[in-house]
């Protein structure tokens, strides 16, 4: 146990959380800057690794045709968007897309090869990276090095893949990372630290994973710039919104279809609030909405929508949130037409209550509540004597002992 809070300890000692150094030698990436919106018969299929490597072509549209060289180079630049279509294995080695001018590629396509493992620096030739297509193979872990050399780097799609956890710093080359597709992946654990260095990350999808909580403190300590976060169709079943705290410019928030029974807003060690929040979905979970009168000071945007649709709401609670929000906050609009008991189209459990029911059963509850309270306090003054019973009849027994008569000088346990 102690060794294990030693090596935390450490481990934050030796990685500041909150500064991160600028990467002085960045590449220049031409293509990058000026030619992102290249038509689209600039895609280039390769029908396998074989192919790639063999190509004569130059990705770079500087180096193909320099315009110096008087040629019109629009019609005849191959372009630098490649896809291959197949794979003679399921693992992508070191160096693995190293040719001449790989370093002006800028969207690879790798998705649906079946590729299951990546060897770190796989990627280490494509400086200039924009687009990295990963989704639908079979890849289980991620590491750091494999990211290496993709300075440029603005979107990962590892959609629809085996990763089952998340390990600590995992992206730490990735740091102009704008979108992160973890989506459709078997992610059952996310550490501490797994999302670091990711400082330009806007928008992360953790959607159709077996995550049944974040309980970790440090997971989002890096991603203050993330707008878009989709925890969807998960297992999340307590949430703690102190744990978000880093996501300070959070603008939509997806927690829909979970098995959240609690959605915690209270505060642990500091005040924190997430003041672009537009958008806070809780369709689809287990939540009753009976405290809820913290949500306005923690979501501070003065057009906040809350769908809270496909919930065990009391009708009660839903209007009593229609009330007291009426500015602050939007309820979603129901989906429920014809249902007998809804609130704004909002599905709800009637239970045929009354404000004055209400009040019924709190004060009923209130009245119980004292009843236990007296109770327990019988209870702890009856074991307070019989502790005190205890220690006088030992403390009596103890006087019989011959050091205590010796210490004390008499012979006789009473003497005359
Ligand atoms: C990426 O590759 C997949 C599989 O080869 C293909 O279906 C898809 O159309 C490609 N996407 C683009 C943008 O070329
Ligand atoms: C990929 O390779 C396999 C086996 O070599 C072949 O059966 C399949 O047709 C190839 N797919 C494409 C898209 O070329
Ligand atoms: C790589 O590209 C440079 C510049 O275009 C060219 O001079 C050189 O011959 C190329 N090397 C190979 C191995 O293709
Ligand atoms: C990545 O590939 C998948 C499957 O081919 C496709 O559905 C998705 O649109 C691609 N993503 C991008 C950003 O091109
Ligand atoms: C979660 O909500 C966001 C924001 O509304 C949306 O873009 C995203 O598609 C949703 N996710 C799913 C899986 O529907
Ligand atoms: C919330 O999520 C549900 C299910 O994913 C979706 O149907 C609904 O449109 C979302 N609500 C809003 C306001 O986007
Ligand atoms: C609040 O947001 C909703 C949906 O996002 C929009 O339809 C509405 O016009 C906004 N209201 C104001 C006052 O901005």
């Amino acid at each position: 146990m102690i060794w294990r809070y030693f090596c935390f300890h450490l481990l934050i000692y030796y990685h500041p959380i909150g500064e991160i150094k600028a990467d002085k030698s960045q590449p220049i990436c031409y293509e990058a800057n000026k030619d992102i919106n290249l038509p689209k018969s600039n895609n280039r299929y390769f029908k396998n690794l074989e192919e790639y490597k063999a190509n004569t072509f130059s990705f770079s549209y500087e180096r193909y045709c320099s315009p110096s060289q008087g040629c019109n180079p629009m019609n005849l630049f191959p372009g630098n968007f490649v896809t291959i279509l197949n794979l003679t294995s399921d693992v992508l080695e070191t160096g693995a897309f190293e040719v001449n001018s790989s370093d002006s590629i800028i969207s690879l396509n790798l998705s649906s090869l079946f590729i299951n493992e990546i060897h770190s620096r796989a990627f280490a030739s494509l400086t200039c990276l924009h687009y990295l297509n990963l989704s639908d193979n079979k890849i289980v872990e991620l590491q750091p090095e494999q990211w290496f050399g993709l300075d440029n780097l603005k979107t990962l799609e590892l959609r629809k893949n085996n990763i089952i956890h998340l390990k600590p710093f995992t992206f730490r080359y990735l740091k102009k990372l704008q979108s992160l597709d973890l989506s459709l992946n078997d992610i059952v654990y996310i550490d501490d630290f797994s999302f670091n260095y990711l400082i330009s990350l806007k928008s992360l999808s953790l959607a159709y994973n077996y995550l049944t909580s974040i309980y970790q403190n440090y997971i989002f300590v890096h991603l203050t710039n993330l707008e878009h976060l989709d925890l969807s169709h998960n297992s999340l079943s307590a949430v703690s919104m102190a744990k978000f705290r880093p996501l300070e410019a959070l603008q939509s928030l997806n927690f829909s279809n979970n098995n959240m029974a609690v959605f915690d807003l209270r505060e642990t060690f500091s005040f924190f609030e997430f003041p672009f929040l537009k958008l806070l979905n809780l369709t689809g979970n287990y939540l009753d909405f009976e405290n809820y009168e913290n949500l306005p000071e923690r979501f501070t945007f003065d057009n906040l929508t809350i769908d809270i649709n496909e919930n065990p709401v009391h009708c009660y609670y839903i209007e009593k949130m229609l009330n007291l929000f009426q500015d602050k906050v939007r309820l979603a609009p129901g989906r429920y037409f014809g249902d007998e008991t809804r609130v704004n189209r909002i599905r709800c459990e009637n239970m045929g209550m009354t404000e004055e029911d209400v009040n019924y059963l709190n004060k009923f509850y209130d009245k119980l509540r004292i009843q236990h309270y007296e109770v327990l306090v019988v209870y702890t003054i009856l074991i307070v004597f019989a502790i005190a019973y205890i220690l006088f009849v030992y403390y009596d027994h103890l006087q019989d002992h011959p050091c205590f008569r010796k210490l004390y000088g008499y012979s006789t346990p009473f003497p005359e």
